[in-house]
């Protein structure tokens, strides 16, 4: 049974009790989504290097489309990563865009180490508030969230293309989608949902101070990708797709998507895995964050404390829906359906999770996690 304790958290307007737990105690515990948020440490940016699906599908994508073009690499980080590959495969020119400053510096730091400093111009600011001295060939950009568009890939890759990237320009990755899967918590984790490891507090934090105040963040559920005994435990469906965002077809960064869950196992049914597939090149296998170890990780979606019984056959029907936020970049999404089970009448269900809205403690997960002081 995974120990939970209670901690406190810094938090603009004052310090937040936390629900914490030993990092060993429970095989599935909680991380908070942080790619939306400007909170990149080196830790962040290392777990993308070390996803070895991740970093072969990128490469082989530049090497093969770089050759000879001008390249745009938005959200270059501080390894410039895709900037230099697309440099050492032949690019004639690569603009190389950071946001946060400091990964600003040690990007063009880094690329002046490798020699490229010529071919790669690092611009620090977001891509959607520069001007480039001409449009480009190709771009490429790896800004995808645990969700498909949750760190802004859906309007930040439009406004390239209408602004910074020549018509017919090429695109990486090619699509991407979220993914669902129902879930059964409980007996993922052998009982009682955990909460934060200790190790997570600094980022909770940090995305707290980033948005100016404590509100119910997006959490993720750390132990999943890498335990196929403990997905085989707690998936009780197929997945389905939800927000498909085509980056060299008609890309729309906000929509609804009605689709429906048939449970396959019988279990409780606690809430929904929410991951991503990822296309790089069109003729890539996806990279998938449900089923693959990568470093994005699956969202929860908590839709029942304590679990609703569930048979095979029984049907989750649901719509998705992504609205952009008042940042313009960041999209909210809303989950609302009902479960329809052989065995009863429908069970209204619902789930929201905002970029920095300001709910804070709005549901029984969240004042569970946050309990009040
Ligand atoms: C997921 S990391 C990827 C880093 C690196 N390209 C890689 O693939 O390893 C995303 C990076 O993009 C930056 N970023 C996100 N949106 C951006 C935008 N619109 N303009 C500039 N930088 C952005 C973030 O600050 C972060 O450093």
């Amino acid at each position: 049974m995974p120990r939970s304790f209670r901690a406190e958290l810094a938090a603009p307007g004052g310090k937040v009790p936390v629900r914490a737990c030993e990092l060993e105690s429970s095989p599935v515990w909680l991380f908070a989504s942080i790619g939306e948020y400007p909170v990149y440490d080196d830790v962040a940016y290392e777990a993308m290097i070390n996803d070895e699906r991740r970093m072969s599908a990128y490469t082989e994508a530049v090497r093969r489309y770089a050759p000879g073009r001008t390249v745009l690499d938005i959200g270059t980080g501080q390894d410039a990563v895709w900037a230099l590959a697309a440099a050492r495969a032949g690019a004639r020119h690569v603009w190389a865009v950071e946001v946060i400053p400091e990964s600003a510096r040690i990007a063009r730091k880094n690329i002046e180490k490798a020699g490229f400093a010529d071919r790669i111009t690092v611009v620090e600011g977001l891509s959607t508030e520069i001007e480039l001295p001409e449009p480009v060939d190709m771009c490429v950009s790896e800004i995808i969230g645990t969700l498909a568009g949750s760190e802004g890939a859906g309007s930040v890759l439009r406004d390239a293309r209408e602004r910074l990237v020549k018509p017919g320009g090429v695109f990486i990755p090619h699509r991407s989608a979220t993914t669902a899967v129902a879930l059964d918590l409980n007996s993922a984790n052998l009982g009682t949902l955990p909460g934060f490891p200790p190790l997570v507090f600094r980022y909770v934090e940090e995305v707290f101070a980033s948005v100016g105040r404590p509100f119910d963040l997006r959490v993720v559920l750390e132990g999943l990708q890498d335990n196929p005994r403990v997905r085989q435990r707690s998936y009780l469906s197929d997945a389905v797709e939800v927000e498909p965002l085509e980056y060299n077809g008609d890309l729309q960064p906000e929509g609804v998507d009605a689709v429906e869950l048939t449970f396959t196992r019988a279990g409780r049914f606690s809430g929904l895995a929410l991951g991503v597939r990822l296309w790089v090149t069109e003729d890539d296998e996806p990279l998938d964050s449900l089923v693959q170890s990568s470093n994005w990780t699956p969202v929860y979606a908590p839709l029942s404390e304590e679990g609703l019984p569930v048979r095979p056959g029984d049907r989750f029907e649901f719509e998705f829906t992504t609205t952009m936020s008042d940042d313009g970049v960041h999209p909210d999404y809303a989950l609302v359906g009902q479960l329809q089970r052989a065995s009863g009448p429908a069970v209204p269900l619902s789930w929201g999770s905002t970029h920095h809205g300001d709910g804070f403690r709005e549901t029984p997960f969240y004042r569970s996690l946050f309990p009040a002081p």
